[in-house]
């Protein structure tokens, strides 16, 4: 019997990022599978089933795997200089919970699963959930199997690497069937569990999403030799291009825009790039606000790049609409934990994919600063303890 902060305590040296600080913990990367290795290991310590399926979600069972099961857990990949919390926090408490109601003494009326999904940060091939994505057929498989890392690896072959069959991942409703309701603990991403309040709250809903991928093109030259007069520089274009996004999103009320990533080619200092590749990650409650403002920072994108003398295409890369939690289980998980607040998040989790097709539902530990995404991501020691032990009332009032 362990508790969340000692787990927690056991994988903190594994993918520490000397360089951007945090920890990155790519999908399939070294770290990643070391997290995987530590997460079977735990679980087959408790005494609990493991199977990988053929998406590459673990699965972790107490009680045979059944239909309908009650299901737990989350992600063990981080995005490039992530914390500590975004992720495994929530397959730690839930392996934290099993002690805890075995300790009670607790028996299950039905199997409890706690699951790692890989890739839901999209750091590694692009596409946020996909693990979720690939189990619940909300991507399409090619496009999934043709998705390509940074190094151009495509995910086909990532995933035949790493033992699973690109013939056999996308859509699996057997493996589906089997969560009769899915709850994920996750760390608070924004301020919305203060100082002096409850450390615990009960999720309502996942503001809408997606990626664009904007590649501006224009004319790779000599730094040196090339008059300021003569240049098409997307780099250039690049720039306007970022804070006209940033005017927009700022102009249209509860709307996020983000360009966090940006790749000049060929990337010399002394060279004037040919081409920007960059990827902005726009978010608004109402699809069709989303869709007007992606089409007016295309038309500006346009204008700003035929200015410099360049071209530039926008591709949508993923979208999920805002997500509401199912009414019944977010109810009755409330009426477990009465002090917890209904809270809304901003940022996207597997549950909010199989919310489509399965009763989900989230809880949210305190994280003092609101800081995510960022080494300075937190959780304090007792917030955890009280993350887990909440998750173990609700899985045992839902077992
Ligand atoms: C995942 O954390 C996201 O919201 O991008
Ligand atoms: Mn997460
Ligand atoms: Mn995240
Ligand atoms: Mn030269």
């Amino acid at each position: 019997m362990e508790t969340v902060n000692q787990l927690l305590d056991s994988i903190k040296d594994v993918g520490r990022d000397a360089v951007r600080g945090g920890y990155s913990r790519a999908v399939y990367s070294t770290a990643e599978l070391d997290l995987r290795s530590w997460f079977i290991e735990q679980a087959t310590q408790r005494g609990l089933d493991v199977e990988t399926d053929r998406n590459g979600i673990i699965w972790a069972w107490w009680g045979k795997p059944q239909d309908g099961a009650l299901v737990t857990g989350s992600h063990l990949d981080s995005v490039p200089g992530g914390g500590a919390f975004d992720g495994p926090l929530g397959v730690a408490s839930a392996l934290a919970a099993v002690d805890l109601l075995k300790a009670r003494g607790v028996q299950p009326r039905r199997s409890l699963a706690i699951t790692a999904f890989p890739e839901e940060e999209g750091s590694r091939f692009g596409v946020a959930c996909l693990g979720s994505r690939l189990l619940t057929g909300a991507i399409d498989v090619d496009k999934a199997r043709n998705l390509r890392d940074g190094d151009g690896n495509t995910f086909a072959d990532v995933a035949r690497a790493n033992g699973l069959d690109p013939r056999h991942i996308g859509p699996d409703p057997q493996a589906l069937a089997r969560i009769g309701d899915f709850v994920e603990l996750h760390v608070e991403q924004g301020k919305g569990l203060g100082a002096g309040g409850p450390a615990i709250a009960v999720g309502s809903s996942i503001l809408g999403h997606g990626r664009w991928k904007l590649s501006i093109s224009g004319q790779g030259n000599h730094a040196g030799t090339t008059l300021m007069a003569d240049r098409a520089d997307p780099m250039v274009a690049a720039a306007q291009i970022i804070v006209a996004i940033r005017q927009a999103a700022a102009r249209q009320p509860d709307a996020r825009a983000t360009v966090g990533r940006l790749i000049p080619v060929p990337g010399g200092t002394n060279v004037i790039a040919s081409r920007v590749d960059m990827w902005l990650d726009a978010r608004h409650p109402e699809d069709a606000v989303t869709a007007r403002l992606i089409e007016a920072i295309h038309g500006r994108a346009q204008r700003v790049s035929a200015e410099e003398g360049c071209t530039v295409t926008l591709t949508e890369e993923s979208y999920s609409g805002t997500v509401h939690f199912d009414p019944d289980l977010t109810r009755s998980i409330s009426g477990m934990l009465p002090d917890a607040p209904l809270l809304a998040t901003g940022a996207g989790h597997d549950a909010g994919v199989l919310a489509g097709f399965v009763p989900s539902a989230m809880l949210f530990v305190r994280n003092p600063s609101g800081i995510s995404h960022s080494p300075e991501e937190h959780v304090t020691d007792e917030d955890a303890g009280a993350g887990a032990a909440a998750l173990a009332d609700v899985l045992a009032g839902l077992l």
